[in-house]
């Protein structure tokens, strides 16, 4: 077998060296100035070819204060996306809200012809991801979710391998990371309020967790879950001594552990868990089982999108069990700012012919997971998923 200059590129990082036309700007807006709001600003303002043109929040001063941060003129403040998007002659927006408020402005920007980077956990339920995508279908327009773990070289690599038919049929996918100590609330409490977060560590990093797995599989429909949710950790004023924040207890209103035993099609079931908070280091190694092989993924973060130790391929070869580790690829380049930026690229092309990174056709099948294990958790038993007609 010979390595082709552009099989090696794929180990150099050569492949991401790429023309941009500066000349053609996108403009951009952003919806929700908090914390990741930042990142997003951040990375458009390396792009020659951005113009970020406004800015939304409903609470008033934060844009104002986010783009004086930052060192950003001539842009203009809104309180709302809607006032926004009437009056800007936006190519896309960046939207940065809490979970609760990702639904109604990425309809509000569908509606109005606007291109859509919308952050992770897609929504919070079902429906509003249905809701989403009937808006989307609609306008023709790009509407793409914010994971960039997926432009990591070495998660693809994980598709890869299944893809090459190495592990055979696949039957079993195991979910594993999740945090001992990680409540999320570094800036306040929107992450754990039911009426701002309204999930919590299932939709959080649980969605990155099922991400990554089902993404490596082609993401097959999910049938039935049976799920449970606790928020043994976030109601304890306890747990916040450090951070001095007792009545964030009182607060808490989402899970902070969730497990669930999820049917997909194709004869494949997914064994989830995953933890904001616990008394264990991690719930583990995640796993992909199939007919010929097995993979184990170390535990990770999810959401930088790397893993600390090799791929690890469980094999029998020339008879005997074996397992050899899958070399990792040295990232050269910035995970976020590469999905922002592969974003962009799509919305430059002529219109029609930009197709989202993240596609919200594979990421329904992903909050319909979170949505079912919500609801079985609620009803302390196994529930059919159903998907509604787009
Ligand atoms: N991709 C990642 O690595 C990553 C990391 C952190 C957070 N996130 C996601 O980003 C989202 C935001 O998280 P955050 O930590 O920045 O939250 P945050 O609470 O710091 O910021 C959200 C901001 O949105 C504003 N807002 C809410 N509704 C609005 C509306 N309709 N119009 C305008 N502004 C509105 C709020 O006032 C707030 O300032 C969450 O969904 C979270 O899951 C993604």
């Amino acid at each position: 077998m010979t390595v082709s200059d552009k099989d090696w590129d794929v180990f150099t990082n050569e492949a991401k060296k790429e023309e941009i036309d500066s000349k053609k700007k996108v403009k951009v807006g952003i919806v929700g100035c908090g914390w990741i709001a930042g990142s997003h600003l951040k990375a458009y303002l390396k792009m020659e070819d951005v113009e970020i043109v406004a800015a939304a929040d409903i609470i008033p001063g934060k844009a104002e204060k986010f783009f004086a941060k930052y060192g950003v003129e001539g842009v203009r403040c809104y309180l709302s996306h809607k006032d926004m998007i009437d009056n800007e002659d936006l190519d896309a927006v960046s939207i940065c809200t809490y979970n609760c408020q990702h639904a109604e402005p990425a309809i509000y920007a569908l509606e109005h012809g606007v291109n859509v980077m919308l952050e992770k956990p897609f929504t919070v339920t079902l429906d509003e991801a249905v809701a989403v995508m009937k808006a989307e279908k609609k306008s023709g327009k790009i509407l793409t979710i914010g994971f960039q773990p997926r432009m990591s070289e070495n998660m693809q690599m994980i598709k890869k391998i299944v893809q090459s038919g190495e592990l055979g049929d696949i039957y079993y996918l195991q979910a594993g990371g999740g945090r001992r100590r990680g409540i999320p609330t570094p800036y306040g409490t929107s992450f754990i309020e039911k009426e701002t977060g309204g999930i919590g560590a299932v939709g959080d990093i649980g969605s990155y967790s099922i991400d990554m797995l089902l993404n490596a599989v082609g993401y097959p429909k999910p049938l039935t879950v049976s799920g449970y949710t606790s928020n043994f950790f976030g109601t304890d004023p306890n747990y916040y001594a450090k951070s001095n924040h007792p009545e964030y207890a009182e607060k808490f209103g989402v899970d902070d552990f969730a497990a669930a035993f999820v049917r997909l099609e194709g004869g494949i079931v997914l064994d989830f868990r995953i933890s904001w908070a616990m008394h264990m280091d991690t719930c583990g190694d995640a796993l992909i089982l199939g007919t010929k092989g097995g993979l184990r993924i170390p535990s990770t973060e999810c959401w930088n999108g790397e893993f600390k130790t090799p791929l690890k391929v469980y094999r029998n070869i020339g008879g005997e069990p074996m397992c050899y580790e899958v070399p990792m690829i040295e990232t050269k380049f910035d995970l976020f700012e590469q999905k922002l930026r592969s974003f962009v690229n799509e919305v430059k092309k002529p219109d029609g012919e930009g197709k989202a990174t993240v596609s919200s056709a594979e990421i329904l099948y992903n909050q319909a997971i979170i949505d079912g294990i919500v609801k079985s958790a609620e009803l302390g038993k196994e529930i059919e998923i159903q998907i509604p007609e787009i």
